[in-house]
């Protein structure tokens, strides 16, 4: 890691991460939840990108959809809607294999476990189940030890699917877009990040905040950023991602920037957070 005096766009001197040495082997993986209870913050989009990058490293990668919504499956180009059976019986079934719902996709080393719209009945059905806190966590444990990284890209609530994923997480990186009203709501999820430690999982641990569809043109972009640097310090991620509509293009395109334009800054951003995260331990 070599800092040097010039001024990165979050006001602290600018960091550069080193190209991470290759595995040798792979697993245990880490896991990271992509996390806010805001919606279009850039948590499916970070979930793509980061994992897309991890795996252009070398890393093996699952990326889990964990919105009924679909929009990281359909992201990577597959259609969940087709699909019989889906994350969802995972969670509510006995006696099915993941490996048998686990989808690759286009980009080496990297595979989703796709989720539909039958998820949006989950959230009610598991509040009678049984430990209905682990049932991710049940679903994850036959292939930890086949991925390096697992990252869970949540849906914008605080219930019980994503507390499903706090559970089954070791960390827990929490998108914000540089936005006016971008804090509000964040001490909401830190204190539920803070119940999930107390009761279910002690282990879990604050990756970073990521700083999404940033503007450096703007004063507002930077005053946002500067502000989140003030609350929440050395937790800040020093790679800002920039606002640009390769990130939409890409995901009509259903591929990840790396693939769609693959030197975009774009695409060197979440290379560089892919980087950063591997530098401070927070993937293999
Ligand atoms: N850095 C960015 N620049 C421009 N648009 C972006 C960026 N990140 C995400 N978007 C777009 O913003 C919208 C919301 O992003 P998304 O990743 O789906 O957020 P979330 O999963 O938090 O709801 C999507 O249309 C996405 O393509
Ligand atoms: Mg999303």
């Amino acid at each position: 890691m070599t800092t040097t005096d010039d001024l990165g766009p979050t006001g602290r001197p600018q960091v550069e991460f080193p190209e991470p040495a290759p595995l040798e082997s792979h697993g245990p993986a880490r896991v990271i939840s992509m996390c806010n209870q805001k919606g279009g913050v850039g948590k499916t989009t970070s979930t793509i990108n980061l994992g897309a990058s991890l795996a252009e490293y070398g890393r093996k990668v699952l990326l889990v959809d964990l919105d009924p919504q679909g929009a990281l499956s359909a992201g990577l180009g597959v259609n969940a809607n087709e699909l019989d059976v889906t994350i969802y019986n995972l969670l509510m079934e006995r006696g099915l294999d993941v490996h048998d719902v686990i989808e690759e996709t286009a980009t080496p080393n990297l595979d989703v476990l796709p989720a539909n719209i039958d998820l949006s009945a989950a959230e009610v059905q598991l509040v009678g189940e049984v430990a209905r806190e682990q049932a991710l966590s049940r679903v994850l444990r036959p292939v930890l030890d086949e991925y390096d990284v697992i990252l869970i890209d949540c849906q914008p609530s605080l219930g019980l699917l994503t507390v499903n994923a706090l559970t089954a997480s070791h960390g827990v990186i929490i998108p914000l877009e540089c936005e006016f009203f971008a804090l509000r709501g964040v001490a909401l999820l830190v204190e539920t990040i803070e119940k999930v430690q107390d009761r279910l999982n002690p282990r879990l641990d604050i990756d970073g905040i990521l700083a999404t569809m940033f503007d450096g043109r703007t004063l507002h972009s930077r005053e946002v950023v500067a502000r989140v640097v003030q609350a929440f310090g050395e937790k800040v991620f020093h790679t800002v991602i920039n606002r640009t509509v390769k990130f939409p293009d890409a995901t009509v395109a259903a591929v990840p920037i790396n693939d769609y334009a693959s030197t975009h800054a774009g695409a060197e951003a979440y290379r560089q957070l892919a980087r950063e995260l591997i530098a401070n331990g927070g993937a293999a």
